[in-house]
């Protein structure tokens, strides 16, 4: 059976979505959580972009083992030269290199005219491969190309040695039928094709981004390109969980296979909104809450009768655990770690003794402790960036006739500091408390607040995003006090800026300014 490549490319056009950004430890979480999932390329970012990107780039090629490493770079030396630096180290590296090559890209956006792009796109192909086995062209903009100069571009970098070329629907502009039929097309009309894998890349734009990737994979296609819970710029990416679960629940009518260990497709789903603060619609396909969710009688009597009456797929497929079984404070730590496991986490001793902790805490004030609630509290305690503050205690006093004040001790290091503030509300009097207790100043961008589960004594969920010298931060914390969660969500946010001005001061200007006005400007640069 054909194999179809899985392609995930979360790490670089993922975070590509507005508020959306990763420090290179947590991209290295989602990465080894990727590898689990077993796809078969991760594209861990665009080196050239960041000294944030670099070190995550480098860090994911030297330590993640399974997929194939790729890094993404303009068509010029310079980018390439950069993603080769931070990819060296992999195992099974690969540059991916792109141009646009619609016309209104090449005219407005890059200025220059087919025949330069035909150019650099050869020279960029020829230099990588000088570099690395394994190259991938992608022609930015396919879906809007001439198709005989699309072909034609396609043709001189198979010739050049790349191994992948790639064709996206950037903006999502194309339709299912019309995108296979260029897929048809460029099989046809490309000198050399049957060399290379055949990849695709959409975007969600007109909501098609999925569709148009299977039909590209009735067209012959061999590689995917997507991201999980379709993250990505503007209207994102072309859902990963949804490609897989479709090609595998429908492969008596795709006739293809895929290697991804679908078991690993709920917590990947979990860690990756959890760590963006992207959250997951709940009627989204495969991953959203209710996607296993029964909610009509008529449905509940089929399903009980036999399953596969309203479901096409099981909860136990995409490693939802089959049992809700809650927990509780008489629950031991036998019974927690068997749940830990059922939920998809392998922890430390250490890691576990702390999750245990907080779980008891928990049971303490809640009857019932959920699977949510768990995932909830393992989320905050396995925080990969070093706490450089801790809130030790909030106390807040508010009411319809009171001045909202909060008093907040901050531990730092050995020393402890303690500090009150006023403010419009008690969230606001929290975190000028927490300003003035660590000496950070921050601009507050977003703040969202969830129940974790339902029920008046449901677990509070905080998602604080701050922004500081144009980067975002973004942190969370959990609570069953809401005003404890907030304050917990922006210490870690606090946390994660100081972590990224430590790693990366001085670096800053120098090192990761791209070169400008030679191609199109870099989408996100850290520091400018
Ligand atoms: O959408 C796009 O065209 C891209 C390319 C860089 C592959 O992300
Ligand atoms: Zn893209």
């Amino acid at each position: 059976m054909r194999q179809v490549f899985i392609f995930d490319t979360t790490l670089r056009d993922g975070e590509q979505s507005p508020g959306v950004s990763l420090n290179v430890e947590e991209k290295l979480e989602i990465a080894t959580q990727l590898a689990r999932l077993r796809v078969d390329v991760i594209e861990a970012g665009f080196p050239v972009a960041s000294p944030g990107d670099f070190a995550a780039v480098q860090a994911v090629a030297s330590q993640v083992e399974g997929p194939t490493i790729a890094a993404l770079a303009r068509a010029t030396q310079k980018d390439i030269d950069k993603a080769w630096e931070a990819l060296r180290h992999a195992r099974k590296p690969r540059i991916h290199t792109f141009i646009a090559t619609s016309p209104v890209h090449m005219r407005c956006k890059l200025r220059k005219s087919p025949e330069e792009v035909l150019r650099m796109a050869v020279e960029a192909v020829r230099y990588a491969r000088s570099l690395a086995n394994d190259v991938e062209f992608s022609a930015e903009d396919a879906a809007r190309s001439d198709r005989g100069f699309l072909c034609e571009v396609f043709a001189a970098v198979i010739e050049a040695g790349a191994t992948v070329i790639n064709i996206p629907d950037t903006v999502g502009y194309s339709t299912p039928w019309e995108f296979a039929d260029l897929v048809s097309y460029v099989k046809a009309r490309t000198a050399g094709i049957d060399r290379v894998t055949v990849s695709v890349h959409c975007h969600n734009d007109l909501g098609l981004a999925v569709a148009n990737s299977l039909a590209a994979v009735t067209a012959g296609a061999t590689q995917v390109e997507c991201t999980i819970n379709g993250l990505g710029e503007r209207a994102g990416n072309a859902a990963l969980e949804e490609i897989v679960m479709a090609l595998k629940t429908r492969q008596d009518y795709f006739g293809v296979s895929v290697d991804i260990d679908t078991k690993h497709i709920y917590r990947t789903s979990r860690l990756v909104s959890s760590l963006t603060a992207v959250f997951v619609q709940p009627n989204k396909a495969v991953v959203g809450d209710n996607a296993f969710a029964h909610e009509s009688g008529i449905h509940q009597d089929g399903v009980l009768k036999e399953r596969t009456t309203y479901e096409i797929m099981t909860p136990e497929s995409i490693g939802l655990p089959e049992s809700r079984l809650v927990l509780g404070k008489h629950s031991g730590r036998h019974a927690f770690n068997e749940k830990l496991k059922a939920l998809g986490y392998s922890l430390s001793k250490e890691e576990m003794e702390k999750a245990f902790n907080r779980f008891i805490e928990l049971a303490d004030k809640k009857k019932q402790v959920s699977d949510r609630d768990i995932e909830a509290i393992i989320q905050d305690e396995l925080v990969t960036t070093p706490a450089f503050f801790e809130l030790e205690y909030v106390h807040v006093i508010s009411g319809s006739h009171a001045v909202p004040t909060a008093t907040v001790r901050v531990k730092n290091g050995d020393s402890s500091v303690e500090q009150a503030a006023c403010g419009d509300g008690p969230v606001d009097a929290v975190l000028r408390a927490i300003d003035a207790a660590t000496g950070m100043q921050t601009h507050l961008v977003s703040y969202s607040l969830n129940a974790v589960t339902g029920g008046k004594d449901a677990l509070g969920e905080a998602t604080v995003r701050v922004k500081d010298n144009g980067n975002t931060y973004v942190g969370r914390g959990t609570s069953t006090d809401v005003i404890e969660a907030s304050a917990r969500a922006y210490v870690q946010a606090i946390n994660k800026l100081v972590h990224n001005r430590r790693a990366f001061s001085g670096r800053l200007q120098n090192d990761a300014t791209p070169a400008r006005g030679t191609d199109e400007p870099v989408k996100k640069v850290e520091g400018e």
